[in-house]
């Protein structure tokens, strides 16, 4: 059977997100980010395209690499200001039955059990429709907002994770067994304590010592997304993640970075196909070629140099504003994400990119590719990238919202249905039972979360 195609959403409670400077084309309304009204209309629409999900991005700092200030981001709106994610699910939850919701959470400022409790009460909200992408953070604004002086060092942020995570599954799957919860009008008992475990634990980086507030939800663990694909960060997928986004602009540079977690998967003894891969791609149509291409030149025009180059800086930890647009980017090991930085120096050893070349490269849809045209020509353009890349789906970035989103919906989708590459209707359940079809709103035993499962009896 071909496989199928799946699609995500890719936004952030800011202005414009990966396209910067779009804000200010006529088309585009996340001028609109602080206000619902705006948040329901994309929810309403994507639910008609049959997403998958609604992915939330969320950047706990200002991008002040560029220049060593937050001006040009806040001048540009570079993902600056940027809203919390969580609070906006709950009312796209209320206007949709399907859509599954993505929510990134950077557990380096956030302490696990009111977290823990956070999730449990949006799965709730949501029936089971809820995903927890897994950060740690690229910032040092962020770190410096928090009280310290700078990141914790990459490598040792994934260490920090790997315990952040067995707590956090401790909670979740481990202190309330599944018939804990009794609801017994009849005899006036709500929960049987006995059920209720204390969860205990004295680790390197954490101490706790509580039960899980909440009641079991549906899923229990929230879908798991990560998104880091350097060494350390594939380690870390291959153990958690249920979903992996990736962003590189071309096939060549995604297609082994999903081969490697794949395998990285299976010599730890979890089913490669129980992680689906997720790449970044933005996608502009038009009724005819000409329409498409007139469209991209015209959301071209509106995009923010200075604005690209502060995202840049942030995503690379290095200060553009100290290169001239032409030079070479030059490879730095840093503090900051390392795929960005990847992409464009050494993943593809045929393309060392100019600065230039990058601004003009993720001035739309961020380190994504675009693809351009009639919905029959990026049908065929996505068909060749599943089969080059090997990927479950896609991360769609905008450079206009909703816009290019109800252009999907109404164009796209119906040309991938027709094709038989797309659902034609969505599998029911939660938002696990949706993407892996198992049958099962819980993660499957080869997960490593599994093993906190409370066996019963006491404790
Ligand atoms: C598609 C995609 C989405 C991401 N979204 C976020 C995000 O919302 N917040 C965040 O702090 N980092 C985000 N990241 C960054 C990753 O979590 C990670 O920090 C980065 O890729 C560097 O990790 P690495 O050095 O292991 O590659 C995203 C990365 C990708 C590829």
């Amino acid at each position: 059977m071909t496989k199928q195609i799946r699609l995500n959403a890719f936004a952030m409670n800011c202005v414009a997100h990966q396209s910067p400077g779009l804000w200010t084309h006529p088309r585009d309304r996340t001028l609109d980010y602080n206000r619902l009204p705006y948040w329901l209309d994309l929810a309403k629409a994507l639910e008609r395209g049959r997403f998958d999900g609604l992915f939330l991005a969320d950047v706990l700092g200002v991008y002040d690499v560029f220049g060593n200030s937050p001006d040009a981001a806040l001048r540009n709106a570079a993902q600056t200001p940027a809203n919390e994610p969580l609070m906006l699910i709950p009312a796209m939850a209320a206007v949709t039955q399907n859509l599954g919701f993505g929510v990134t959470s950077n557990l380096s400022f956030e302490p696990p059990y009111p977290f823990a409790r956070r999730m449990s009460t949006l799965d709730h909200l949501t029936d089971g429709r809820v995903g927890w992408n897994v950060v740690t953070g690229y910032l040092d604004s962020a770190a410096r907002g928090a009280g310290k002086d700078r990141q914790t060092a990459h490598d040792d942020r994934y260490d920090i994770a790997d315990e952040y995570m067995e707590l956090v599954y401790k909670l979740w799957e481990g202190s309330w067994e599944d018939d804990a919860v009794l609801r017994d009008r009849a005899r006036g008992i709500f929960a049987d304590p006995s059920k209720v475990h204390r969860i205990v634990h004295e680790g390197t980086n954490y101490k706790l010592n509580a039960i899980h507030l909440s009641e079991p939800s549906p899923q229990r663990t929230p879908v798991l997304y990560q998104a880091g694909t350097s060494p350390r960060g594939r380690k870390f997928a291959a153990q958690h993640a249920e979903c992996v986004f990736m962003s590189g602009p071309s096939a060549k540079i995604i297609g082994p970075r999903v081969a490697a977690i794949r395998a990285l998967a299976q010599e730890i003894g979890r089913n490669p196909a129980e992680i689906l891969m997720f790449s970044m791609m933005t996608i502009i149509l038009g009724r005819t070629e000409a329409e498409a291409k007139a469209k991209y030149a015209d959301y071209r025009a509106h995009i923010a140099t200075e604005g690209a180059l502060a995202l840049m800086s942030g995503w690379m930890g290095v200060d553009f504003s100290t290169y001239d647009l032409d030079q070479k980017v030059r490879h730095v090991q840093n503090d900051a994400g390392r795929t960005a930085l990847d992409n464009v120096t050494r993943a593809d050893p045929d393309r060392v990119w100019t600065v230039r070349e990058v601004v003009e490269h993720v001035g739309i849809g961020g380190a994504g590719p675009v693809v351009v045209g009639t919905p029959e020509k990026v049908a065929d353009d996505i068909e060749a990238w599943f089969e080059q890349t090997d990927v479950d789906g896609l991360n769609v970035a905008f450079a206009t919202s909703p816009g290019d989103f109800e252009d999907i919906a109404d164009m796209l989708v119906p040309e991938l249905t027709k094709r038989g590459r797309y659902k034609s209707e969505y599998a029911k359940g939660t938002l696990r039972e949706k993407l892996f079809g198992t049958g099962s709103a819980r993660l499957t035993e080869q997960h490593p979360a599994s093993r906190y499962r409370h066996a019963g009896k006491g404790g």
